[in-house]
């Protein structure tokens, strides 16, 4: 298996020419959920699904009124799209159990879970913010909430007949699912480095290498329509799980690490973590992963 590393592999994937969105109504009779799906690669994205014909759009976020104005818009250029805007907070693990009790009284199916929402607050290292749940903020939000939102919404993506997972996170755990979850196309997609919101939370010191690293982010991050295709051309896939995925195809991952003994053994230790954690959260979620 050929392995590009880091930096190479990234500087390759930022300045090839990726392939449009794929076109035509891949997503017909499917009912689609994105998270996240009011910002940056998440809002691009959206406009790509919309324009794929799903049976259903959910889109899940925390600010519940952009929400309803961007579907409205979406309905004005796609008159026939039915969807539904459902409050998700990945920070609030309450939250998340009741945003899996609104998803269950909308459908008792779901062909496509994208996990796209996430943060990245730190430019260089910051605060150590807890939740309320009393867990590391970022922890909470980009591993462990999409992690837990999949083990939740499980029952209903084995209602659809062909569902599909995607999360642009943590590999190891796309792994345990591709391994334990086989009938679930799950794939970890990469949208690249890409000049959104994710950012906003970012507190700059004037240095020169705050200006050199702002300077190197706008010459290589790619606009969110094009980061969107990744997603989107995961979603139109049609060849099964795949555990990393980026320039929208499937690629081996440049993290080295995961191929090593080490590796395969830091798998197993976070895995068997992961699932104590959601199991303490949602007792017997977890069973079909052991
Ligand atoms: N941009 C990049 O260079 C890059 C590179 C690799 C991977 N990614 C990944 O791509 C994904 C999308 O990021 P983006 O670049 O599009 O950033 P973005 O513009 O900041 O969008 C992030 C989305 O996540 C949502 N979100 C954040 N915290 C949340 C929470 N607690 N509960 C529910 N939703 C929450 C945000 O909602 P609010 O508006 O409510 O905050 C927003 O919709 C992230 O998972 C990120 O890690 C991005």
């Amino acid at each position: 298996m050929l392995h590009e590393t880091y930096p190479w592999s990234m500087y390759r994937g930022l300045w090839s020419k990726l392939p449009p969105a794929p076109k035509g109504d891949y997503l017909k009779v499917k009912i689609v959920v994105i998270t996240g799906a009011n910002s940056g690669v998440g809002l691009e994205a959206t406009k790509q699904l919309a324009n794929a014909s799903p049976e259903q759009l959910i889109l899940a976020i925390r600010k519940i009124e952009q929400g309803e104005k961007f579907l409205k818009d979406l309905q004005k250029i796609y008159p026939n799209l039915k969807g539904k805007v459902i409050s998700l907070d990945l920070s609030d693990i309450e939250n998340i159990k009741k945003f899996v009790l609104n998803i269950k009284k909308e459908s008792n199916r779901i062909d496509l879970l994208i996990n796209n929402a996430g943060i990245n607050p730190n430019f260089e290292d910051g605060p150590y913010i807890t939740t309320k749940d009393g867990y590391e903020r970022t922890f909470q939000v980009n591993v462990l909430s999409p992690f837990l939102t999949t083990i939740l919404l499980l029952p209903l993506l084995k209602n659809s007949n062909d569902p599909k997972e995607s999360k642009l996170l943590l590999q190891m755990l796309t792994r345990t699912l591709i391994k334990t979850i086989p009938e679930i196309t799950t794939i970890n997609v990469n949208p690249g480095l890409s000049a959104t919101n994710l950012g906003r939370e970012f507190k700059f010191n004037i240095s020169f290498k705050t200006i050199y690293l702002i300077s190197w982010f706008i010459l290589n991050a790619r606009n969110p329509k094009n980061a969107a295709r990744n997603l989107t051309s995961a979603a139109a896939y049609k060849g099964g799980s795949q555990d990393y995925w980026t320039e929208c195809v499937p690629f081996p991952s440049e993290n080295i690490y995961l191929y090593s003994g080490k590796g395969f053994k830091a798998i197993e230790i976070f895995n068997k973590e992961m699932i104590e954690e959601v199991e303490k959260i949602s007792p017997g979620s977890t069973a079909e992963l052991i």
